[in-house]
């Protein structure tokens, strides 16, 4: 009997060491200490004995039975320290104490870039009007990019546009690859692709090889639009222009429309709107003119549409197209546009 006690006690003791974690202590308790547990059979059973085995006996089981209670209350102790510890550290290693007093860790949290901001808005009003949002590749081919738009090869319209080609060579050892200089590709595309009514919007990079300086990046942004439908007109185009410059820029500014040339479209437009700051009379904003220029406009040319496929007999339709970057500079008064994307956050916290 003797041994029997001693050999439970070390496994138990053994067991017990190896715990590492709250919840099995108690499964540890039942089986050593529960009232199914050997240890408690064996004290009952003691009063069975003769009485001088069961003096000794007892005395031994009841050490042991001590014994392993206290062990099993350090344990305890020792296991809620350390999980308590471990709940205050989190995945640092420098706080000790689980302190509820103390201020909660900030979590950073991000912001729109200003330009993203501002093509949000104004997809939102053109969204708002019915116009779809069509997103397309940077990487275009030069067929939607300048032929399909009425710019062929030699055309000096292209000169306009000094452009970043491809080095990408097909088999006819053409390379029909470039970064579209233009969101209009993505009219191009969109009439080729989609079927009469066609109301979307198109906002995206677009990249020309220029000098850069305060107002001239590489790289900038447009937002291009196209509308085809049946029997529409130049007075649908304005109609949509001075409702997006009364939700962007405020009741009562002024729109102005003038003539234009772009291969595109016929006639075409170039559009403006008043000065915000001196309504049209001139400032050093404005450069002296009053107005602000937003981009062109127009009636989408005939044979556009018929390259994509739509019969420019049974439909009519209107684009636009303008330069996103210049609208939060003269918003928040920047007069520098590479500021946008020279990743400072002292200047982009601003917004
Ligand atoms: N794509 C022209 C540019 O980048 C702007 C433009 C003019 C777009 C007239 C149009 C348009 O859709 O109708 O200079």
């Amino acid at each position: 009997m003797l041994q029997r006690l001693e050999e439970l006690k070390q496994t138990a003791l053994r067991e017990l060491e190896a715990i590492n974690e709250l919840p099995k202590i108690e499964s540890w308790r039942v089986r050593y200490l529960g009232r199914k547990s050997e240890l408690t059979n064996i004290l009952r059973s003691l009063a069975e004995l003769p009485i001088e085995e069961r003096k000794s006996a007892g005395a031994v089981a009841n050490q042991i039975k001590n014994h392993l209670t206290a062990s099993l209350e350090q344990k305890t102790e020792i296991l809620k320290s350390t999980s308590q510890k471990q709940t205050a550290l989190g995945d640092e290693s420098t706080a000790i104490f689980n302190d509820l007093t103390l201020p909660g860790r900030p979590t950073p949290t991000g912001r729109l870039h200003p330009i993203t901001e501002t093509l949000h808005e104004i997809c939102d009003i053109f969204i708002s009007l019915g116009f779809q949002l069509v997103e397309s590749n940077d990487v275009e081919l030069d067929y939607f990019n300048f032929e399909a738009l009425n710019i062929p090869a030699e055309h000096p319209a292209r000169d306009d546009m000094s452009t970043f080609w491809i080095d990408y060579e097909n088999d006819r050892g053409e390379k029909p690859m470039l970064l579209r200089t233009h969101t209009t590709a993505v009219s191009a595309r969109c009439a080729a692709t989609m079927k009469p009514p066609i109301r979307i919007i198109e906002p995206g990079r677009v990249y020309r090889y220029e000098a850069t300086d305060a107002t001239h990046l590489t790289m900038f942004h447009q937002i291009d639009g196209l509308a085809v439908d049946k029997g529409i007109t130049m007075a649908d185009l304005k109609g949509v222009f001075y409702e997006f410059a009364r939700r962007f820029y405020g009741e009562g500014r002024r729109v102005r429309f003038r003539p234009d040339y772009f291969p595109f479209v016929e006639p075409g437009v170039e559009v403006a709107v008043e000065c915000a700051v001196c309504h049209g009379k001139g400032c050093r904003l404005c450069a002296n003119s009053g107005w602000i220029e937003l981009g062109g406009a127009g009636m989408t040319h005939p044979r556009v549409l018929e390259r994509g496929g739509i019969d420019p007999d049974k439909y009519t339709s209107f684009a636009f197209g303008f330069g996103i970057d210049r609208m939060p500079m003269l918003r928040y008064g920047v007069d520098d546009l590479r500021l946008f994307f020279g990743s400072d956050l002292r200047f982009l916290r601003q917004f």
